[in-house]
Protein backbone atom coordinates (compact mmCIF):
# COMPACT_ATOMS: atom_id res chain seq x y z
CA UNK A 1 0.00 0.00 0.00
CA UNK A 2 2.91 2.25 0.61
CA UNK A 3 4.37 1.95 -2.36
CA UNK A 4 2.62 3.58 -5.44
CA UNK A 5 1.53 1.32 -7.64
CA UNK A 6 1.55 2.14 -11.82
CA UNK A 7 -0.72 1.09 -14.36
CA UNK A 8 1.43 -2.32 -14.00
CA UNK A 9 -1.59 -5.15 -13.12
CA UNK A 10 -0.34 -4.99 -9.48
CA UNK A 11 -3.18 -3.01 -8.09
CA UNK A 12 -5.35 -5.61 -6.56
CA UNK A 13 -7.64 -4.20 -4.17
CA UNK A 14 -9.14 -1.08 -3.59
CA UNK A 15 -11.42 0.44 -1.19
CA UNK A 16 -13.98 3.34 -1.15
CA UNK A 17 -15.30 5.35 2.21
CA UNK A 18 -18.01 7.86 1.81
CA UNK A 19 -18.00 10.64 4.67
CA UNK A 20 -20.23 13.38 6.05
CA UNK A 21 -23.60 14.45 5.32
CA UNK A 22 -25.18 12.46 2.77
CA UNK A 23 -26.04 13.66 -1.04
CA UNK A 24 -27.75 12.31 -3.74
CA UNK A 25 -25.40 10.85 -6.29
CA UNK A 26 -23.04 8.59 -3.47
CA UNK A 27 -23.97 5.04 -4.89
CA UNK A 28 -23.66 6.36 -8.31
CA UNK A 29 -20.16 7.13 -7.49
CA UNK A 30 -19.46 4.04 -5.90
CA UNK A 31 -21.32 2.04 -8.60
CA UNK A 32 -18.86 4.08 -11.23
CA UNK A 33 -15.50 3.13 -8.92
CA UNK A 34 -16.82 -0.16 -8.92
CA UNK A 35 -17.54 -1.02 -12.79
CA UNK A 36 -14.49 0.33 -13.69
CA UNK A 37 -12.24 -1.66 -11.39
CA UNK A 38 -13.82 -4.88 -12.36
CA UNK A 39 -13.41 -4.09 -15.82
CA UNK A 40 -9.59 -4.18 -15.12
CA UNK A 41 -9.37 -6.79 -13.17
CA UNK A 42 -9.83 -5.32 -9.87
CA UNK A 43 -11.85 -6.39 -6.70
CA UNK A 44 -13.59 -3.56 -4.57
CA UNK A 45 -14.33 -3.06 -1.15
CA UNK A 46 -16.79 -0.56 0.95
CA UNK A 47 -15.76 0.51 4.30
CA UNK A 48 -18.88 0.83 6.60
CA UNK A 49 -19.99 4.62 7.41
CA UNK A 50 -16.67 6.14 6.38
CA UNK A 51 -13.63 6.70 8.60
CA UNK A 52 -15.55 4.83 11.55
CA UNK A 53 -15.35 2.16 9.38
CA UNK A 54 -11.36 2.77 8.74
CA UNK A 55 -10.93 2.77 12.51
CA UNK A 56 -13.11 -0.18 13.13
CA UNK A 57 -11.57 -2.31 10.39
CA UNK A 58 -15.26 -2.84 9.24
CA UNK A 59 -15.65 -3.51 5.06
CA UNK A 60 -17.91 -5.19 2.68
CA UNK A 61 -17.16 -6.19 -0.67
CA UNK A 62 -18.67 -4.34 -3.46
CA UNK A 63 -19.68 -5.83 -7.16
CA UNK A 64 -21.72 -4.97 -9.72
CA UNK A 65 -23.55 -8.47 -9.51
CA UNK A 66 -24.90 -8.34 -5.43
CA UNK A 67 -23.87 -5.22 -3.48
CA UNK A 68 -23.56 -2.47 -5.79
CA UNK A 69 -25.92 -3.74 -8.36
CA UNK A 70 -29.78 -1.58 -8.77
CA UNK A 71 -28.12 1.53 -6.93
CA UNK A 72 -27.30 4.33 -9.73
CA UNK A 73 -30.80 5.82 -8.88
CA UNK A 74 -30.54 5.16 -5.37
CA UNK A 75 -30.07 8.43 -2.71
CA UNK A 76 -28.70 7.52 0.49
CA UNK A 77 -25.17 5.29 0.31
CA UNK A 78 -25.43 1.50 0.66
CA UNK A 79 -21.56 1.57 2.62
CA UNK A 80 -23.39 4.56 4.99
CA UNK A 81 -21.56 7.62 5.74
CA UNK A 82 -20.45 9.43 9.10
CA UNK A 83 -20.22 13.16 9.77
CA UNK A 84 -18.47 12.96 13.44
CA UNK A 85 -15.32 10.61 12.57
CA UNK A 86 -12.46 12.63 12.82
CA UNK A 87 -10.09 9.51 13.31
CA UNK A 88 -7.21 12.07 14.25
CA UNK A 89 -9.09 13.31 17.03
CA UNK A 90 -11.08 10.69 18.02
CA UNK A 91 -13.91 10.84 20.87
CA UNK A 92 -13.67 7.46 22.81
CA UNK A 93 -15.36 7.25 26.80
CA UNK A 94 -12.07 6.17 29.24
CA UNK A 95 -13.03 5.36 33.31
CA UNK A 96 -16.10 7.53 32.17
CA UNK A 97 -14.35 10.62 31.43
CA UNK A 98 -14.34 11.92 27.45
CA UNK A 99 -10.90 12.01 25.96
CA UNK A 100 -9.85 12.37 21.99
CA UNK A 101 -7.38 10.26 20.42
CA UNK A 102 -5.19 10.45 17.51
CA UNK A 103 -6.23 6.59 15.99
CA UNK A 104 -5.04 7.51 12.96
CA UNK A 105 -2.25 4.90 12.49
CA UNK A 106 -4.61 2.24 13.71
CA UNK A 107 -6.76 3.17 10.17
CA UNK A 108 -3.38 2.72 8.30
CA UNK A 109 -2.67 -0.49 9.65
CA UNK A 110 -5.83 -1.59 9.01
CA UNK A 111 -5.36 -0.81 5.41
CA UNK A 112 -2.13 -2.44 5.08
CA UNK A 113 -3.24 -5.40 6.58
CA UNK A 114 -6.78 -5.67 4.39
CA UNK A 115 -3.93 -5.07 1.38
CA UNK A 116 -5.75 -2.07 -0.12
CA UNK A 117 -3.96 -0.37 -3.28
CA UNK A 118 -5.88 2.47 -2.66
CA UNK A 119 -8.69 4.58 -0.73
CA UNK A 120 -11.02 6.50 -2.58
CA UNK A 121 -12.44 8.83 0.07
CA UNK A 122 -16.30 10.21 -1.21
CA UNK A 123 -16.99 13.81 0.85
CA UNK A 124 -16.39 17.30 1.64
CA UNK A 125 -13.34 19.46 2.58
CA UNK A 126 -13.51 17.99 6.00
CA UNK A 127 -12.90 14.59 4.73
CA UNK A 128 -10.60 15.47 1.76
CA UNK A 129 -8.35 17.16 4.49
CA UNK A 130 -8.04 14.06 6.58
CA UNK A 131 -7.82 12.31 3.11
CA UNK A 132 -4.66 14.46 2.56
CA UNK A 133 -3.56 13.24 5.93
CA UNK A 134 -3.34 9.85 4.65
CA UNK A 135 -1.49 10.55 2.34
CA UNK A 136 1.11 12.22 4.03
CA UNK A 137 1.19 8.90 6.26
CA UNK A 138 1.84 6.67 3.52
CA UNK A 139 -1.32 5.89 2.27
CA UNK A 140 -2.48 6.36 -1.38
CA UNK A 141 -6.11 7.90 -1.81
CA UNK A 142 -7.84 9.61 -4.09
CA UNK A 143 -10.59 11.99 -3.34
CA UNK A 144 -14.10 12.55 -4.75
CA UNK A 145 -15.65 15.90 -4.06
CA UNK A 146 -19.36 15.61 -2.30
CA UNK A 147 -21.18 18.14 -0.96
CA UNK A 148 -24.74 19.37 -2.25
CA UNK A 149 -23.54 23.21 -0.77
CA UNK A 150 -20.86 22.69 -3.98
CA UNK A 151 -17.93 24.22 -1.81
CA UNK A 152 -15.31 22.22 -2.27
CA UNK A 153 -12.32 24.15 -3.48
CA UNK A 154 -10.49 23.22 -6.77
CA UNK A 155 -13.86 22.18 -8.69
CA UNK A 156 -16.62 23.62 -11.06
CA UNK A 157 -19.02 20.91 -9.21
CA UNK A 158 -19.55 18.40 -6.76
CA UNK A 159 -21.91 15.79 -6.78
CA UNK A 160 -24.89 16.09 -5.00
CA UNK A 161 -24.95 19.80 -5.79
CA UNK A 162 -27.67 19.68 -8.91
CA UNK A 163 -29.99 16.99 -7.08
CA UNK A 164 -30.06 20.09 -4.76
CA UNK A 165 -30.77 22.68 -6.27
CA UNK A 166 -33.76 20.73 -8.75
CA UNK A 167 -35.45 19.78 -5.29
CA UNK A 168 -35.22 23.66 -4.18
CA UNK A 169 -36.76 24.60 -7.60
CA UNK A 170 -39.35 22.40 -7.00
CA UNK A 171 -40.50 23.78 -4.01
CA UNK A 172 -40.22 26.98 -5.62
CA UNK A 173 -42.50 26.01 -8.35
CA UNK A 174 -45.09 24.92 -5.51
CA UNK A 175 -44.83 28.13 -3.20
CA UNK A 176 -44.91 30.21 -6.56
CA UNK A 177 -48.99 29.01 -7.32
CA UNK A 178 -49.76 29.32 -3.08
CA UNK A 179 -47.90 32.68 -2.76
CA UNK A 180 -49.79 34.02 -6.13
CA UNK A 181 -53.41 32.73 -4.73
CA UNK A 182 -53.03 34.45 -1.45
CA UNK A 183 -51.03 37.71 -1.93
CA UNK A 184 -48.36 36.59 0.64
CA UNK A 185 -44.26 36.55 0.33
CA UNK A 186 -43.22 33.25 0.20
CA UNK A 187 -39.93 32.65 1.77
CA UNK A 188 -37.94 29.35 1.41
CA UNK A 189 -35.02 28.50 3.54
CA UNK A 190 -32.59 26.55 1.60
CA UNK A 191 -29.29 24.55 3.12
CA UNK A 192 -25.55 26.61 2.65
CA UNK A 193 -23.46 27.06 5.27
CA UNK A 194 -20.65 29.34 4.29
CA UNK A 195 -21.39 28.92 0.20
CA UNK A 196 -24.57 30.42 -1.49
CA UNK A 197 -24.55 28.78 -4.49
CA UNK A 198 -27.98 26.16 -3.64
CA UNK A 199 -30.00 29.75 -2.83
CA UNK A 200 -28.57 31.24 -5.90
CA UNK A 201 -28.59 29.20 -8.50
CA UNK A 202 -32.36 27.53 -7.13
CA UNK A 203 -33.56 31.32 -7.56
CA UNK A 204 -32.62 31.65 -11.06
CA UNK A 205 -34.27 28.02 -12.00
CA UNK A 206 -37.27 28.88 -10.09
CA UNK A 207 -37.85 32.90 -10.77
CA UNK A 208 -37.46 33.66 -7.56
CA UNK A 209 -37.40 37.70 -6.60
CA UNK A 210 -34.94 37.70 -4.18
CA UNK A 211 -31.65 35.20 -2.95
CA UNK A 212 -29.83 35.54 0.11
CA UNK A 213 -26.45 34.32 0.19
CA UNK A 214 -23.86 34.26 2.95
CA UNK A 215 -21.29 35.63 1.07
CA UNK A 216 -23.54 38.98 0.93
CA UNK A 217 -24.86 40.12 4.27
CA UNK A 218 -28.28 41.69 3.63
CA UNK A 219 -30.14 45.08 4.38
CA UNK A 220 -34.32 43.88 4.62
CA UNK A 221 -34.91 47.92 3.68
CA UNK A 222 -33.22 46.44 -0.22
CA UNK A 223 -35.73 43.09 0.17
CA UNK A 224 -38.53 45.38 0.99
CA UNK A 225 -38.11 47.97 -1.94
CA UNK A 226 -37.92 44.98 -4.10
CA UNK A 227 -41.31 43.61 -3.48
CA UNK A 228 -42.89 47.02 -3.11
CA UNK A 229 -41.96 47.49 -6.78
CA UNK A 230 -43.87 44.35 -7.78
CA UNK A 231 -46.83 45.08 -5.46
CA UNK A 232 -46.56 48.65 -7.29
CA UNK A 233 -47.07 46.60 -10.84
CA UNK A 234 -50.02 44.31 -9.53
CA UNK A 235 -47.72 41.28 -8.05
CA UNK A 236 -48.98 41.12 -4.43
CA UNK A 237 -46.75 37.89 -4.05
CA UNK A 238 -43.14 37.60 -4.02
CA UNK A 239 -40.74 34.59 -3.66
CA UNK A 240 -37.48 34.84 -1.22
CA UNK A 241 -34.68 32.48 -1.33
CA UNK A 242 -32.38 32.54 1.94
CA UNK A 243 -29.49 30.16 2.65
CA UNK A 244 -29.30 28.94 5.99
CA UNK A 245 -26.00 30.91 6.26
CA UNK A 246 -27.64 34.19 5.41
CA UNK A 247 -26.78 37.06 7.89
CA UNK A 248 -27.91 40.54 7.98
CA UNK A 249 -25.25 43.39 7.39
CA UNK A 250 -23.87 43.75 10.70
CA UNK A 251 -25.72 41.06 12.18
CA UNK A 252 -25.29 37.20 13.05
CA UNK A 253 -25.68 33.90 11.36
CA UNK A 254 -29.00 32.04 13.07
CA UNK A 255 -28.10 29.05 14.69
CA UNK A 256 -30.69 26.89 16.40
CA UNK A 257 -28.57 24.27 17.87
CA UNK A 258 -25.38 22.47 18.34
CA UNK A 259 -24.41 18.84 16.61
CA UNK A 260 -21.95 16.80 17.58
CA UNK A 261 -20.02 16.46 14.73
CA UNK A 262 -16.41 16.16 16.18
CA UNK A 263 -13.31 18.67 16.39
CA UNK A 264 -12.50 21.04 13.66
CA UNK A 265 -15.94 21.26 12.62
CA UNK A 266 -18.50 23.94 13.11
CA UNK A 267 -20.45 22.17 15.41
CA UNK A 268 -23.68 24.75 15.27
CA UNK A 269 -26.95 23.41 13.32
CA UNK A 270 -27.83 26.35 11.42
CA UNK A 271 -31.18 27.06 10.82
CA UNK A 272 -34.24 29.58 11.85
CA UNK A 273 -32.96 32.76 9.34
CA UNK A 274 -36.28 32.07 7.17
CA UNK A 275 -38.23 32.30 9.67
CA UNK A 276 -36.79 35.89 10.81
CA UNK A 277 -36.90 37.03 7.13
CA UNK A 278 -40.51 36.31 6.85
CA UNK A 279 -41.51 37.92 9.73
CA UNK A 280 -39.29 40.96 9.25
CA UNK A 281 -40.61 41.16 5.40
CA UNK A 282 -44.33 41.00 6.42
CA UNK A 283 -43.27 44.23 8.80
CA UNK A 284 -41.80 46.40 6.41
CA UNK A 285 -44.24 45.50 3.10
CA UNK A 286 -47.03 44.62 4.78
CA UNK A 287 -48.00 41.36 2.81
CA UNK A 288 -48.93 38.56 4.70
CA UNK A 289 -45.47 35.76 4.88
CA UNK A 290 -44.80 32.43 5.19
CA UNK A 291 -41.49 30.53 5.50
CA UNK A 292 -40.82 27.04 4.37
CA UNK A 293 -37.70 25.15 5.28
CA UNK A 294 -36.31 22.79 3.08
CA UNK A 295 -34.02 20.86 4.91
CA UNK A 296 -33.04 17.64 4.63
CA UNK A 297 -35.12 17.07 1.53
CA UNK A 298 -32.59 18.50 -0.77
CA UNK A 299 -30.00 15.65 0.55
CA UNK A 300 -32.30 12.51 0.52
CA UNK A 301 -33.71 10.47 -2.31
CA UNK A 302 -33.12 9.95 -6.35
CA UNK A 303 -29.87 11.72 -7.65
CA UNK A 304 -31.37 13.86 -11.01
CA UNK A 305 -30.12 13.01 -14.45
CA UNK A 306 -27.18 15.59 -14.30
CA UNK A 307 -25.95 13.89 -11.01
CA UNK A 308 -25.66 10.28 -12.21
CA UNK A 309 -23.35 11.54 -14.95
CA UNK A 310 -21.44 13.40 -12.73
CA UNK A 311 -21.15 10.75 -10.13
CA UNK A 312 -20.89 7.89 -12.69
CA UNK A 313 -17.72 10.35 -14.51
CA UNK A 314 -16.12 11.12 -10.90
CA UNK A 315 -16.30 7.33 -10.28
CA UNK A 316 -14.77 6.35 -13.20
CA UNK A 317 -12.14 8.88 -13.42
CA UNK A 318 -11.26 8.44 -9.62
CA UNK A 319 -10.37 4.72 -10.93
CA UNK A 320 -9.01 5.97 -13.78
CA UNK A 321 -6.38 7.77 -11.43
CA UNK A 322 -5.47 4.80 -9.36
CA UNK A 323 -5.01 2.68 -12.29
CA UNK A 324 -2.29 5.58 -13.81
CA UNK A 325 -0.72 5.58 -10.06
CA UNK A 326 -1.79 9.20 -9.43
CA UNK A 327 -2.43 9.97 -5.75
CA UNK A 328 -3.53 12.20 -3.46
CA UNK A 329 -5.26 14.08 -5.23
CA UNK A 330 -8.98 14.75 -5.94
CA UNK A 331 -10.93 14.06 -8.98
CA UNK A 332 -12.22 17.29 -10.18
CA UNK A 333 -14.43 18.97 -12.86
CA UNK A 334 -12.29 22.13 -14.38
CA UNK A 335 -14.31 23.83 -17.50
CA UNK A 336 -16.34 20.80 -17.97
CA UNK A 337 -13.27 18.57 -18.13
CA UNK A 338 -12.37 15.75 -15.78
CA UNK A 339 -8.88 16.34 -14.37
CA UNK A 340 -7.80 16.11 -10.99
CA UNK A 341 -5.90 18.43 -8.44
CA UNK A 342 -3.18 17.61 -5.59
CA UNK A 343 -5.12 17.31 -1.89
CA UNK A 344 -2.33 19.65 -0.98
CA UNK A 345 -4.19 22.41 -3.05
CA UNK A 346 -7.56 21.11 -2.00
CA UNK A 347 -6.66 21.79 1.81
CA UNK A 348 -5.37 25.09 0.56
CA UNK A 349 -3.76 26.96 3.73
CA UNK A 350 -5.18 24.27 6.14
CA UNK A 351 -1.55 22.65 7.01
CA UNK A 352 -1.73 20.84 10.52
CA UNK A 353 -2.52 16.82 10.21
CA UNK A 354 -5.20 16.11 12.26
CA UNK A 355 -7.14 19.33 12.32
CA UNK A 356 -10.63 18.63 10.04
CA UNK A 357 -11.98 21.79 8.65
CA UNK A 358 -15.19 20.79 7.41
CA UNK A 359 -17.95 23.36 7.21
CA UNK A 360 -15.91 26.28 9.15
CA UNK A 361 -16.16 29.71 8.38
CA UNK A 362 -12.20 29.49 7.86
CA UNK A 363 -12.54 26.16 5.77
CA UNK A 364 -10.36 26.34 2.53
CA UNK A 365 -13.92 25.90 0.71
CA UNK A 366 -15.28 27.80 -3.05
CA UNK A 367 -17.88 30.21 -2.35
CA UNK A 368 -19.97 32.48 -4.29
CA UNK A 369 -17.51 34.94 -6.12
CA UNK A 370 -18.91 38.50 -7.24
CA UNK A 371 -17.82 38.31 -10.31
CA UNK A 372 -19.96 34.92 -10.97
CA UNK A 373 -21.81 34.39 -13.85
CA UNK A 374 -24.80 33.52 -11.49
CA UNK A 375 -24.17 36.27 -9.61
CA UNK A 376 -24.14 38.62 -12.81
CA UNK A 377 -27.03 36.74 -14.34
CA UNK A 378 -29.19 37.34 -11.43
CA UNK A 379 -28.62 40.78 -10.59
CA UNK A 380 -29.17 41.87 -14.38
CA UNK A 381 -32.22 40.00 -14.35
CA UNK A 382 -33.46 41.83 -11.34
CA UNK A 383 -33.35 39.09 -8.61
CA UNK A 384 -32.93 41.04 -5.19
CA UNK A 385 -29.73 39.80 -3.54
CA UNK A 386 -29.98 42.20 -0.44
CA UNK A 387 -27.69 44.57 -1.12
O1 LIG B 1 -22.61 20.70 4.28
C1 LIG B 1 -23.80 20.22 3.87
C2 LIG B 1 -24.88 20.52 4.85
O2 LIG B 1 -26.05 20.01 4.27
C3 LIG B 1 -25.03 21.98 5.24
O3 LIG B 1 -25.67 22.75 4.29
C4 LIG B 1 -25.78 21.88 6.54
O4 LIG B 1 -25.61 23.00 7.37
C5 LIG B 1 -25.16 20.69 7.14
O5 LIG B 1 -24.72 19.87 6.08
C6 LIG B 1 -26.08 19.93 8.05
O6 LIG B 1 -25.44 18.79 8.47
P1 LIG B 1 -25.94 17.76 9.58
O7 LIG B 1 -26.11 16.46 8.85
O8 LIG B 1 -24.85 17.69 10.58
O9 LIG B 1 -27.22 18.26 10.15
Amino acid sequence: MVNKKGNDKSMKKVAILANGGDVAGFNAVIRGIVKTAENNGIECYGYIEGYKGLLENSYIKLDSATTASGILHKGGSVIGSSTNSNVFHYKVEENGQTVYKDLSDVCVENVKSAGFDCIFTLGGDGTQKSARDFSLKGLNVIGVPKTIDNDVACTDITFGYNTAVSVAMQALDRLHSTGETHHRIMVLEVMGRYAGWIALEASIAGGADVALIPEIPYDLNKVAEKIKSRINVGKRFSLVVVAEGAKPINGEITVKGLRDNGSGVDNTKLGGVGETVAKQLEELTGLESRNTTLGYMQRGGTPTAYDRVLSTKYGAKAMELALEGKFGVLAVLKNGKLDSVSLEDVVGNNKEIGAVSGNTENSNIRRVTMDDDLVKTARNIGISLGD
